[in-house]
C-alpha cells in the first residue's frame, strides 16, 4: 500500500504530484508528503499527517516550486501516522526517498547506520534507505549506481522513488514486490504506483518488472535489472480517465454499486455463445489446459476470497471438479499437498495484493501445479503478467476501499469458469444453455434490484445505533453473508459476523437477543425451507430479522420480521443478485453513522504489504 508519484519535467511539478496523490489516496491516507528540487538546487519538503487535503493546505501556505519531485501518500506500517513518519524521508538536505512496502531487515541496517553517526528522525523502516543511498552516493557519485548498490542489501518489498540535489536531471525508481509504473510524456517522465496516478499527464506506460531499477531524465528511461540494461515495452492505457470522478454520486462506493449492471455486461461481452461459455476467453492455452484439470486450488484475500468461496459451490456442482479455497496469507505458509493436475487460480481486484502475489509465486516455485490462472480487474498487473492464463473482469477502476463492483464481476467471471470447465467435459447441454440465459438476463435483474435502494435506505435506520449484527446464508449464499458482514464492518465499524444458518444452533445462537439484528439472504433455492427453520430459531429467541427474500419464499412480514422482496432470479446467479442489497445496506448505515465511506479508517484499497 502507500502511493508513490514522481515527476521530472520542463514545467512545475507540484500540482502534477498533488493530483497524482489524490488519485492514489485509495492506497493509503494516513499522511502525505512531497519533496521538490527548486531551480536553485534546494531540496524542499512538505509533509502533513492525515489525508492529501492536509498536504494541499500546507502547500497553499508554502508552495514547492521546481521541475523534479517525488510525493507519497502513506498507509502506516512502521510508526504511527504522524508528520515525522510521513514520506519523503531525507538524509541530510540533499537526498529524498519515497517508499511503498516493508524493509524486513531495517533494524540491523539502522544499527549499522547509527553506529556510523546517522541520526534518525522517524520510526519508519524507510529512513534507513535514505541514509544508505546518501552514504553510497557520497562514495560513488552516481544516483543510479547508489540505489542499485543499496537495494542489493534490502530484504522485503519495495517500490522506491529517489531524488538527489546534486543530480537535478535524474529521477530514480525501483521495484521489487510492490508495483511501480513509468509514465512516458513528451520531454517529461513520471513514476507512479499505478497508471491512474498519472493519467492526467500521459496515457503511455512502462510496467516495471520485478527487480527493475530505472533512471529517468526528461529524455527517457534507462532500465536495469540484475546489473544489466534491459528493454521494456511502452503500452498505451486504453481505459480512459473518467472513472476517477464521482460523477454526481455522493460517494465512489455508491457510484460503483450503481455501475454493476453495466460492468457485468462488459464482463460477459464476447465470452458467451447462445448456449455455452467460450473457453478461449481464458487464453489460447485454456482449451488444452482445462481438459486436463482434475482439481482446483483458489487463493485470494478479503472480498476476493469470498468470491472464491462461491466459486467452489459452482465448480463442484457444474464441473464436478474438487475445489479448495484458501486465504492467501495462510496458503503461502503451509505445507500444501497438491493433488495431481491441479489448476491454481488467484482472484484479485488489484492484481497487486502482496499475499496473493506471494502465494502465486510460492505455487509456481513448487512446480506441482498444472497451470495458473488469474481472474483480475487490472490489466498489466503483476498477477496477470505472472500467470499463464488470465481472465479480466471489466469492472473498471474501483476507487472505494470497500469492494463492490469488483466482487460481482469476479463472481460472473467465476461462473464463466465453472461453465467453461463443464463445457470442456461434456459439450453442450441444457444446464449451460439455461445458465447462459440467466447470465444474459443478469444486468436487467441487477437494475431491478438497485431500484430497492430507497427502501433499503429506510431500513438502514434500524442499524445505525446497533453495535453488532449477524448475517446468515446457506449454500453459496453463506459467502454472500460473509461478504455482507465484511462490508458492514469495514465502512460502518459495526461488529458483524456471518454464519451458515445451519451452524447457528452450535454456538452463535447464544448471542441473539433484541439488540442483535439478524440479516438473512433467502433466494428460492433448494435450501430455502431449511433456512426458514433456522430463522424461526432466531425469532424464538427474540432476534429481529431482516430478510432479503425471493417473492416465492413465502416469508411474511410480522413483528420482528422485516422482509425485502428481491426480483425472481435463477438459483445459479442468485449469489450475484443478493450481494447488492447487502452492499446498499452497509452503505446507508455508514452514511447515517457519518463514517468516511470511501476511505474507512485503518484500511487501504490495495494491500501491497504482507
Ligand atoms: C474489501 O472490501 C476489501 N477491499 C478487501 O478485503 C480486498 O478485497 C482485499 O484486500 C483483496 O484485494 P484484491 O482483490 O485487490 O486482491
Amino acid at each position: 500500500m502507500c502511493g508513490i508519484v514522481g515527476a521530472i519535467a520542463g514545467r512545475q511539478v507540484q500540482d502534477i504530484l498533488l493530483e497524482g496523490l489524490r488519485r492514489l489516496e485509495y492506497r493509503g491516507y494516513d499522511s502525505a508528503g512531497m519533496a521538490v528540487l527548486s531551480d536553485d538546487g534546494q531540496l524542499e519538503r512538505r509533509r502533513a499527517a492525515g489525508k492529501v487535503a492536509a498536504l494541499e493546505n500546507a502547500l497553499k501556505e508554502a508552495s514547492l516550486p521546481g521541475c523534479l519531485g517525488i510525493a507519497h501518500t502513506r498507509w502506516a506500517t512502521h510508526g504511527r501516522p504522524l508528520e515525522r513518519n510521513a514520506h519523503p524521508h531525507m538524509s541530510g538536505n540533499k537526498l529524498a526517498v519515497v517508499h511503498n512496502g516493508i524493509i524486513e531487515n531495517y533494524e540491523s541496517l539502522k544499527q549499522e547506520l547509527e553506529a556510523e553517526g546517522y541520526a534518525f528522525t522517524s520510526d519508519t523502516d524507510t529512513e534507513v534507505i535514505a541514509h544508505l543511498v546518501a552514504r553510497e552516493y557520497d562514495r560513488c557519485g552516481d544516483l543510479l549506481a547508489a540505489v542499485e548498490g543499496v537495494i542489493a542489501r534490502l530484504d522485503g518489498a519495495y517500490a522506491l522513488g529517489v531524488v538527489h540535489a546534486d543530480e537535478p536531471q535524474t529521477l530514480i525508481g525501483a521495484r521489487k514486490g510492490s508495483p511501480l509504473v513509468v509514465g512516458v510524456g513528451i520531454e517529461e517522465m513520471f513514476i507512479g504506483s499505478d497508471p491512474l496516478a498519472l493519467l492526467q499527464v500521459t496515457d503511455r506506460f512502462i510496467y516495471l518488472e520485478e527487480g527493475d531499477i530505472v533512471r529517468l531524465t526528461r529524455k527517457g528511461a534507462e532500465i536495469r535489472n540484475a546489473g544489466k540494461a534491459v528493454e521494456r515495452e511502452i503500452t498505451t492505457f486504453e481505459h480512459g480517465d473518467g472513472a476517477v470522478s464521482r460523477g454526481g454520486y455522493r460517494h465512489f462506493m455508491l457510484k460503483e454499486i450503481y455501475e454493476q449492471a453495466g460492468v457485468v455486461s462488459a464482463t460477459l461481452e464476447g465470452r458467451l455463445t447462445e448456449n455455452h461459455v467460450l473457453t478461449r476467453s481464458f487464453g489460447a492455452a485454456a482449451d488444452t489446459l482445462f481438459d486436463q484439470v482434475d482439481a482446483i486450488q483458489i487463493v485470494a484475500c478479503g472480498t476476493s476470497y469470498h468470491a472464491g468461496m462461491v466459486a467452489r459451490y459452482w465448480i463442484e456442482k457444474l464441473a464436478g471438479i474438487p475445489t479448495q479455497v484458501e486465504v492467501a496469507s495462510e496458503y503461502r505458509y503451509r505445507d500444501v499437498v497438491v493433488p495431481r493436475n491441479t489448476l491454481f487460480v488467484t482472484l484479485s481486484q488489484s492484481g497487486e495484493t502482496a499475499d496473493t502475489l506471494a502465494a502465486l509465486r510460492f505455487a509456481q516455485s513448487q512446480n506441482k501445479y498444472l497451470g495458473t490462472l488469474a481472474i483480475c480487474n487490472v490489466p498489466g498487473s503483476s498477477l496477470v503478467r505472472e500467470s499463464e492464463l488470465s481472465l479480466m473482469t471489466q469492472a473498471g477502476p474501483e476507487i472505494g476501499v470497500a469492494s463492490t463492483k469488483a466482487f460481482t464481476t469476479q463472481l460472473v467471471a467465476l461462473l464463466l469458469l465453472a461453465l467453461a470447465l463443464r463445457h470442456q467435459r461434456q459439450g453442450n447441454d441444457d444446464v449451460q444453455a439455461n445458465a447462459v440465459k440467466a447470465l444474459r438476463h443478469l444486468p436487467d435483474v441487477l437494475k431491478e434490484t438497485l431500484a430497492l435502494d430507497s427502501a433499503i435506505e429506510t431500513l438502514s435506520a434500524a442499524f445505525a445505533e446497533k453495535h453488532h449484527a449477524l448475517f446468515l446464508g446457506r449454500g453459496p449464499q453463506f459467502p454472500i453473508a460473509l461478504e455482507g458482514a465484511l462490508k458492514l464492518k469495514e465502512i460502518s465499524y459495526i461488529h458483524a459476523e456471518a454464519y451458515p444458518a445451519g451452524e447457528l444452533k452450535h454456538g452463535p445462537l447464544a448471542l441473539v437477543d433484541s439488540e442483535m439484528p439478524v440479516i438473512a439472504v433467502a433466494p428460492n433455492d433448494e435450501l430455502l425451507e431449511k433456512l426458514k427453520s433456522n430463522l424461526q430459531e432466531v425469532r424464538a429467541r427474540g432476534g429481529e430479522l431482516f430478510v432479503f427474500a425471493d417473492s416465492r419464499a413465502n416469508i411474511s412480514e410480522g413483528e420482528g420480521v422485516h422482509v425485502m422482496t428481491l426480483p425472481q432470479v435463477d438459483e445459479l446467479v442468485a449469489p450475484i443478485i443478493y450481494t447488492v442489497p447487502l452492499q446498499l445496506l452497509s452503505y446507508h448505515v455508514a452514511v447515517l453513522k457519518g463514517t468516511d465511506v470511501d476511505q474507512p479508517r485503518n484500511l487501504a484499497k490495495s494491500v501491497t504489504v504482507e
